[in-house]
């Protein structure tokens, strides 16, 4: 498919370049966890807490991404997987212009962050479990999508009646039924730092 095709890399400002502009080394955070884990609330507050610091990130949220880019996509398996491709692609261009990309994606199976790990590259890629047990999640039900599903109106809903494969061994696990949004990405924050701090 990507037949006669010339990507230019070598005439293009490089990475180092910008991230000596930026005062940062820039990284893949990719938060994954159920619907209603709070994905979306820790990567929103600890994108406040990277900005407030100095730092320059950029949250991409299921959601929205899911409402542009991706609008095209359902929740198949292979479409889910699609979604976790361009997913990665995006944020390889963030990674390179940079910016730390701060990912808020359930991304349920193995085989997807394996596949984002690959696109972005190992070294930059930290994987940041967002663990609620299910019950929390569907007694949260924030969008009040876990009803819908147990009701039959939503088909293949992560937790109800599609899987989703717990990370094995993540950079980070995050308790959010034990811990608050605040301590959580306090506990982001302080792996982060060394990552991030040019210098
Ligand atoms: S995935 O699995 O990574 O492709 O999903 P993602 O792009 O993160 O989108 C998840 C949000 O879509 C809503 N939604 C569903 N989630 C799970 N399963 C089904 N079938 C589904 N249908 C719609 C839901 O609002 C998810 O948002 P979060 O923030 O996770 O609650």
């Amino acid at each position: 498919m990507a037949e006669h095709i010339h990507p230019i890399f070598d005439q293009l400002l490089q990475r180092e370049e910008r991230e000596e502009r930026l005062q940062q080394r820039s990284k893949v955070l990719w938060l994954t966890g159920l619907s209603g884990s709070g994905k979306s609330t820790v990567a929103k507050y600890l994108e406040r807490l990277l900005f407030t610091e100095g730092y320059l990130p950029q949250v991409l949220d299921g959601d929205n991404i899911r409402f542009g880019i991706n609008s095209n996509l359902s929740f198949s398996p292979e479409d889910r997987l699609e979604n976790i491709r361009r997913i990665a692609e995006i944020s390889k261009l963030y990674l390179h212009s940079g910016i730390i990309c701060i990912n808020s994606f359930i991304s349920p199976s193995r085989e997807m962050r394996d596949l984002a790990r690959s696109i972005v590259g190992a070294e930059d890629f930290i994987e940041i479990y967002i663990n609620a047990p299910i019950e929390v999640c569907e007694a949260r039900d924030v969008k009040g999508l876990y009803q819908k599903a147990r009701a039959g109106l939503i088909k293949g809903f992560t937790g109800i009646d599609d899987p989703y494969e717990a990370p094995e061994n993540p950079n980070i696990e995050i308790r959010t039924d034990q811990m608050t949004i605040e301590a959580s990405a306090m506990r982001i924050m302080e792996h982060l730092r060394p990552l991030i701090s040019l210098g």
